[in-house]
């Protein structure tokens, strides 16, 4: 994982919890209407993939027994992680793009419910991505994949300053060998990227039909995997405008389409308001739709917190019932992965503002982004609306939590990776046990069996209690799969 070059350690700081008296009196724990609906406070556990779902993306024991594990924290709301809508493969992400996911789908709400008292409010987040293919063996790609043009041969003259050979291609595996710089000049920056990180799909990839056609496909796929939810009983969905993904690549100011859908703020913006549009006119008035905003992309020439203000304040115009900030997490500056590996977004600096660990710059990881998070909530308030907006990004206090709160920066806060360390902790302050609350390291274990696909668990409860034969486990025995239960003193 990419670490700020200074890389000063940041020790957790030593934390006073409250007292019971406190906590009920703080504004954490005091209810915010979200929509038509209530949270019963303002603590929120954020979209976390935990690789659990089938190669086919249905819901197994194992996601049921995840979520199930959050709500007995009984945090405010609870976020269902990133949820296919195209009925196409994806590995073991969860999908909501057929009915034959609803039967699934409807045991995460169930087990939620029973096992919160009906105190957690339940979201599920809808997905849809590009096609990102894994880098490929070099020899591969240039004998089988690149498609040779006659610009490649006058680059080869240019480069190397001699005329191309008759069989160029093998020309090019054997330079590639000794002088892969040479190759990469002799390549578009396209062809150098799919030999060296990976083909990668963009939404301004218009000359390919389905690239062309997202504005008219996703709207409806979008809202029918909302109605899905809705049956499955879910309380609302959170659409995924965040990231590396299609929406927020829509978003961005390097989308730079022609046809409506990108260059200017009004033309970026458009397809998220169309697909929010029609979401809401396929589900209920009661159904909660939020969506999930970057406050700043964090990558060269990407849209910046003064878009995200004004974007946040037209989705909030049209009716968004929260807007949930997130912080980078993009493709662009992606480390380069391993040859049969695909590129990761969480691996460059934009990944880094999202999920910033105690190696750090004198900025440090904790609430890093919530000035940025803070401005997007002024513009939405300057503009007369209330719609609420959930802060993330090294959140794990109860003071710290409370001053983000009193200082009007949000209005909910999320925390992912403290509520992965101790899924009770919202719970511990409320009912005066912060004492007890197992507290994260933030040095992303997690994160790193996230980038591979492994069943994501907490380094600092993963190993307890594996001589239970009751435990459940990952497929090699050696991690449990949810954190240790913990029973509220008398
Ligand atoms: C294992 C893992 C999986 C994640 N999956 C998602 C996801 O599916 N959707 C999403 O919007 N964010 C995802 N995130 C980002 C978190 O929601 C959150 O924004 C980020 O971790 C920063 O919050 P924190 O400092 O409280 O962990 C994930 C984070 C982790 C650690
Ligand atoms: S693995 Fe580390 S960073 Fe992740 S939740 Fe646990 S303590 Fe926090």
């Amino acid at each position: 994982m990419w670490t700020p070059p200074e890389k000063i350690r940041h020790a957790l700081p030593v934390l006073r919890v409250p007292t019971r008296d406190e906590a009920h009196a703080s504004r954490l724990f005091a209810p915010l209407t979200v929509g038509r609906l209530s949270l019963t406070e303002r603590t929120w556990v954020p979209a976390m993939v935990p690789w659990r779902a089938t190669e086919e993306g249905e819901t197994t024991e194992a996601v049921c027994a995840w979520y199930e594990r959050f709500a007995r924290g009984e945090p405010g709301a609870l976020v269902v992680e990133a949820t296919g809508i195209r009925d196409v493969p994806s590995g073991p992400l969860l999908r909501a793009s057929h009915d034959r996911y609803l039967a699934g789908l409807a045991e995460i709400p169930r087990r939620v419910r029973a096992a919160s008292g009906g105190r957690t409010r339940l979201f599920v987040q809808l997905i849809d991505f590009l096609r990102i293919r894994r880098r490929p063996q070099p020899e591969r790609y240039l004998r089988e994949h690149l498609v040779l043009r006659d610009e490649h041969a006058a680059r080869w003259a240019e480069v190397l300053g001699e005329a191309p050979p008759a069989d160029l291609r093998e020309a090019l595996v054997q330079l590639d060998a000794q002088h892969p710089e040479r190759v990469d000049r002799v390549l578009d920056a396209r062809e150098r990227e799919a030999l060296r990180m990976g083909a990668r799909e963009r939404v301004t990839d218009v000359e390919r039909a389905e690239i062309r056609d997202l504005p008219r496909t996703l709207p409806a796929l979008f809202a029918e995997a909302a109605a899905r939810a809705e049956t499955a009983g879910f309380d609302g969905v959170e659409l995924h405008y965040a990231h590396a993904y299609t929406m927020a690549s829509f978003l961005s100011a390097r989308n730079d389409r022609r046809d409506g859908y990108g260059a200017s703020r009004e033309g970026r913006v458009r397809l998220a308001r169309e697909v929010f549009a029609a979401v809401r006119a396929r589900v209920g008035r009661a159904f909660v739709v939020g969506c999930r905003l970057l406050c700043d992309e964090v990558i060269d020439g990407g849209s910046t917190v003064d878009d995200a203000a004004w974007f946040a304040t037209e989705l909030a115009r049209d009716g968004v019932d929260f807007v949930s900030l997130s912080t980078g997490g993009k493709f662009e500056d992606a480390k380069q992965p391993a040859i049969g590996s695909a590129a990761y977004p969480d691996t460059g600096r934009s990944g880094y503002e999202c999920m910033p660990t105690t190696f750090s710059d004198a900025r440090g990881p904790f609430a890093r982004n919530v000035a940025k998070m803070a401005q997007v909530r002024a513009a939405i308030r300057a503009a007369g609306l209330e719609t609420p907006t959930v802060v993330a990004g090294g959140i794990y206090d109860f003071a710290q939590a409370e001053a983000i709160l009193a200082r009007g920066e949000g209005d909910v806060i999320a925390a992912a990776r403290q509520s992965l360390a101790d899924p009770d902790w919202f719970r511990k302050l409320r009912t005066g046990h912060g004492d007890a609350i197992r507290r994260c390291r933030f040095t992303n274990y997690c994160e790193a069996l996230d980038q591979r696909h492994l069943a994501v668990t907490c380094q600092r409860w993963d190993r307890e209690g594996l001589d239970d034969p009751t435990v459940a486990r990952t497929p090699d025995g050696r991690r449990r799969l949810t954190a240790p239960p913990w029973d509220e003193p008398r």
